[in-house]
């Protein structure tokens, strides 16, 4: 489990920690059983992060349709310096830190304010822990990375708790791909680990012209099918079964009434798929589709009453002159 050092300098400077789940996580047979049973079929998102899908996305950020990437980066390089300032981190505990890209604006603009932070990236996908730590304690001479593994859907009781002001970060808009209930929870999970001088710092992506938010799903160069379809692949692998990529296409729809994108797997014929390891097989008719996320798109309300209800009072909104997408810095409500 743990990542092997080096015995370098650098290495030193990067450790990594298995975070337990604290309350009971389906892994992806369960997952499978339980979403494969619905209608239509679906899938939670986080199997799309094995260590190819993970790169993926990161490669996903660089489609010129993709713009959260680019809006979010735009907002911290302008306001990274004044949200550390208020928030006044010794802390910095990023939650699904992925490639931390722009996780680094804020490290650059911690070493700007003499601010000597300790980061610790959380992520359910090891290799890009691993990779991406030991990048940024090369990057950042003086940065200790405390790397911790986990899945924060299994709540966040055994999170390690140093002392000193902590800033949660969550960035990237991943807070849309949670619905309702797991939105709550997860805002609950993260404000129950709070002390009243700690903070939150949110990226969240806004509603906006189909058309664009379509468009971001659906890049020309068919990274975002590949993101998705590798999806199959990950299940191929961990349950031994026989899905044939080539059954089955990428699918991304703005549903307006639900403010969410729905990335779907739609069966381009009628097939029947084995799964071994859970001794199971699935009819899929052609057209019939699996869905593997939602994206929620909000508005200034809805981001206002999903922290009001969740604790949280906002310290600080940040949205850009296009308002394409918003960075929140919240803390414990009357604190
Ligand atoms: N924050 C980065 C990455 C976003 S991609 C950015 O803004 O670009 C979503 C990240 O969350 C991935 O790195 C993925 O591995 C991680 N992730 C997804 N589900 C998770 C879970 N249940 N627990 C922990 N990490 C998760
Ligand atoms: C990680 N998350 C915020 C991305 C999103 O936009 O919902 C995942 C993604 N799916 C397709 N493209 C990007």
């Amino acid at each position: 489990m743990g990542i092997a050092s080096a015995g370098t300098v650098t290495a030193s400077r990067f450790d990594y920690y298995p975070v337990p789940p604290s309350r009971p996580v389906p892994d992806l047979g369960a997952d499978l059983l339980h979403g494969f049973a619905l209608s239509p079929r679906r899938l939670p998102p986080k199997y799309f992060y094995d260590a190819v899908g993970s790169q993926l996305f990161d490669r996903i950020c660089d489609t010129p349709e993709y713009y959260p990437t680019r809006s979010e980066a735009a907002l911290l390089a302008e306001h990274a310096g004044e949200l550390l300032a208020l928030a006044r981190p010794r802390h910095l505990i990023e939650l699904g830190s992925g490639s931390s890209r722009k996780t680094r604006l804020l490290l650059q603009a911690a070493g700007q304010l003499d601010l000597e932070l300790v980061y610790w990236p959380f992520d359910v996908c090891h290799d890009m822990l691993e990779r991406t730590g030991r990048a940024l304690v090369e990057e950042f001479p003086g940065l200790r990375v405390r790397a911790l593994g986990g899945d924060y859907m299994g709540g966040l009781t055994h999170l390690p708790r140093p002392d000193g002001r902590r800033l949660f970060v969550f960035l990237g808009g991943t807070i849309g791909n949670f619905d309702e209930l797991e939105t709550q929870r997860f805002l609950g999970d993260v404000r129950a680990q709070m002390q009243p001088e700690d903070r939150l710092l949110l990226g969240a992506d806004r509603a906006k012209d189909a058309a664009v938010l379509e468009a971001a799903y659906n890049d020309a160069a068919g990274v975002t099918a590949a993101f998705n379809l590798n999806l199959l692949r990950v299940i191929n692998r961990e349950l031994r079964a026989d899905f044939d990529l080539d059954g089955f296409r990428h699918r991304a729809l703005f549903n307006r009434a639900e403010s969410r994108i729905e990335m779907h797997l739609v069966a381009r014929t009628r097939q029947q798929v084995l799964v071994a390891a859970l001794e199971r097989s699935y009819r899929f008719e052609p057209g019939e589709t699996i869905l593997t996320e939602i994206s929620r798109k909000f508005t200034p309300a809805m981001l206002e009453a999903m922290l009001a209800r969740a604790g949280f009072d906002i310290e600080r909104h940040i949205e850009g002159g296009e308002r394409l997408f918003s960075l929140l810095l919240v803390r414990p409500a009357g604190s």
